[in-house]
């Protein structure tokens, strides 16, 4: 009969105990801050929520902001201005001078028109460009220059037959060419009426047109260029976003005669896959189409820019290094022997094969990171690592470019062809500097700093908040409830909370 009375009151007492609306409320709110818990710390649907407002989408922002970027790109070129050819060339220097003139600063206005969008989560388009002088005395200065169209004339007709050449020569030497020329900055950046190139233009109009109307470095950078690219929105997978799919219709080039050379990787600068920066050690790939070659930058530092805390990537000096392993960027020689390979001087990039046989090789500027032997090879190039690296600041979590600056220098080789006189001195092979860009981004308008500064730090304090909050009050309920539960195990000393007594004999003795 007791042992019953007794059975009797405990049943009692535990739905008692269930039914009390106190321990519920804990136990629900328990739940829900478990919920939240394992959301904020186990997953990443907070970060990934926030992220997915960088896809390329119609109708958005970020895409406003992609179509007419509103942070420009400043464009500083410096030229090398050879000032001792006549010596040189009369044997009073053995070396060629240079003197770097400039900055000519110019600003860059991007849009990206004939936009696509496919259904397969890519976009294609094609890329507007236009540039306003900012400063420098482009018009008024003048430069001496190695003839450009000539060397690259030379490189080209020089495996002509002897008989073919001396009619060129004929040909040429009514044309009273020089090798290096007198130009203003602005001609020779923007372009110059030059005999020799309009008789190459005539030349080639058969097979493979001389794309413009006249000749300077930069001819053909302003408007709308001809490459189509197609992108990766994201939309299908934020781990491609704006990772280039193809160029003209191509994933993979026609360049280097080696697939993975040829294949086309990495995104155009202007913004990364978030996933490439939560690993330090992934490298990040931008596609430079004028190189035909991916160029990698690694994570070097944490920094800032504005006060936002930013990561910094520096361009690998291995971009301009031939390894073995991707000895395929160096292009095949011509001959007999198809699978061999030459690569250019270490610190330079032979980008013949990627502008229609130009004798075109790229460098860091002043050669920083080359060959002892080219930068002595002529006077007055002084590399420095402040002044001559690459670096990027992306946002340590929209991995967006904050700040930046890419630099590249711009060489042709001379190549000598028996029965043509024009490179006077110069030996086969020698490698001159032309000029070198800082390609850097603008001042941020406040209204970016103030999204990238939301972005870092309202999002980090809301997900701190979350994180440890529901912690504390996930713990809270915990203590609450395991209280509760000893209050109610001391008032009644019930065999259900035995162990629950035990416990608690341990640890107050
Ligand atoms: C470039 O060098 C030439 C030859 O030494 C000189 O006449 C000219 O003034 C130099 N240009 C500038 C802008 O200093
Ligand atoms: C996406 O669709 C476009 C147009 O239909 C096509 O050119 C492209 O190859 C497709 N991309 C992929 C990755 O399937
Ligand atoms: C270049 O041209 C300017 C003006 O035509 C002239 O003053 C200067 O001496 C020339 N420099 C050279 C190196 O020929
Ligand atoms: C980071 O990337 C490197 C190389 O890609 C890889 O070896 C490493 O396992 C990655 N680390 C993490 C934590 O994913
Ligand atoms: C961007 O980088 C350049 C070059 O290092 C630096 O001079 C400039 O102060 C940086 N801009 C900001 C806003 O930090
Ligand atoms: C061609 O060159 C490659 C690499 O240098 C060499 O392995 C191969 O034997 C050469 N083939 C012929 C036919 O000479
Ligand atoms: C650059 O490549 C071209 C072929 O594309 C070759 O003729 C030339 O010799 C190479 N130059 C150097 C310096 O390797
Ligand atoms: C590199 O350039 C910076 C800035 O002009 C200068 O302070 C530094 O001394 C230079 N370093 C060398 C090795 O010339
Ligand atoms: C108390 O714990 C012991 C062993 O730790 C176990 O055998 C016993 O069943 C528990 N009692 C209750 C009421 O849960």
């Amino acid at each position: 009969m007791k042992s019953e009375e007794k059975n009797e009151t405990v049943k009692k007492d535990q739905s008692n105990f269930l039914r009390n609306w106190y321990v519920w409320i804990i136990s629900m709110i328990g739940l829900s801050s478990l919920f939240l818990l394992v959301t904020f710390w186990c997953t990443n649907i907070f970060q990934d929520t926030i992220l997915s407002s960088l896809i390329i989408q119609k109708g958005t922002t970020s895409f406003d902001f992609w179509e007419r970027p509103p942070v420009k790109l400043i464009y500083k070129f410096y030229i090398f201005n050879y000032t001792n050819v006549e010596d040189f060339e009369s044997g009073k220097a053995n070396k060629l001078r240079v003197q770097q003139l400039g900055p000519y600063i110019y600003r860059e206005t991007k849009k990206r028109v004939n936009v696509q969008i496919h259904e397969n989560g890519t976009i294609s388009y094609q890329e507007e460009k236009s540039y306003q002088w900012e400063s420098g005395n482009p018009e008024n200065e003048m430069v001496v220059v190695p003839n450009i169209p000539l060397l690259a004339a030379i490189s080209y007709f020089r495996n002509l037959h002897i008989t073919a050449k001396l009619l060129l020569n004929l040909g040429l030497s009514t044309l009273n060419i020089k090798t290096f020329l007198n130009l203003t900055v602005s001609d020779f950046l923007w372009g110059y009426d030059d005999n020799l190139y309009n008789i190459l233009k005539a030349f080639s109009s058969l097979q493979d047109p001389l794309p413009y109307e006249r000749f300077g470095i930069l001819v053909g950078s302003n408007g709308i260029s001809k490459d189509r690219i197609t992108i990766n929105t994201g939309f299908n997978d934020m781990n491609y976003l704006g990772i280039i799919e193809k160029i003209n219709g191509k994933s993979i080039q026609n360049i280097w005669g080696d697939e993975k050379c040829d294949k086309i990787y990495g995104t155009d600068g202007s913004m990364f896959p978030p996933k490439w920066i939560n690993n330090y050690s992934t490298p990040l790939y931008i596609y430079v189409k004028e190189l035909c070659k991916p160029l990698s930058f690694h994570f070097h530092e944490y920094s800032n820019v504005h006060g936002i805390p930013s990561l910094r990537y520096k361009m690998s000096m291995d971009s301009l290094k031939i390894s073995s392993t991707d000895s395929c960027f160096c292009p095949k020689t011509v001959g007999h022997n198809t699978s061999e390979r030459k690569c250019p001087p270490t610190g330079t990039f032979n980008v013949s094969a990627c502008n229609s046989g130009l004798p075109i090789l790229i460098s860091f500027p002043n050669f920083y990171g080359a060959d002892q032997s080219l930068i002595e090879s002529i006077d007055g190039l002084k590399p420095n690592e402040t002044l001559h690296e690459s670096f990027l600041d992306l946002h340590q979590f929209l991995a967006l470019p904050m700040n930046g600056s890419s630099k590249m220098q711009l060489n042709i080789e001379v190549r000598r062809a028996i029965g043509m006189p024009y490179t006077g001195k110069m030996k086969d092979g020698m490698i001159l500097p032309i000029m070198w860009y800082d390609n850097t981004l603008d001042i941020l308008p406040q209204k970016f700093i103030n999204i990238f500064f939301d972005a870092h730090f309202v999002i980090t304090i809301i997900e701190r908040a979350f994180r440890w909050g529901s912690v504390l009050v996930f713990l809270s309920c915990i203590c609450a409830l395991s209280i509760k539960v000893r209050n109610h195990c001391i008032h009644r000393h019930l065999p259900l909370c035995e162990n629950v007594s035990v416990g608690n004999k341990l640890i107050e003795g």
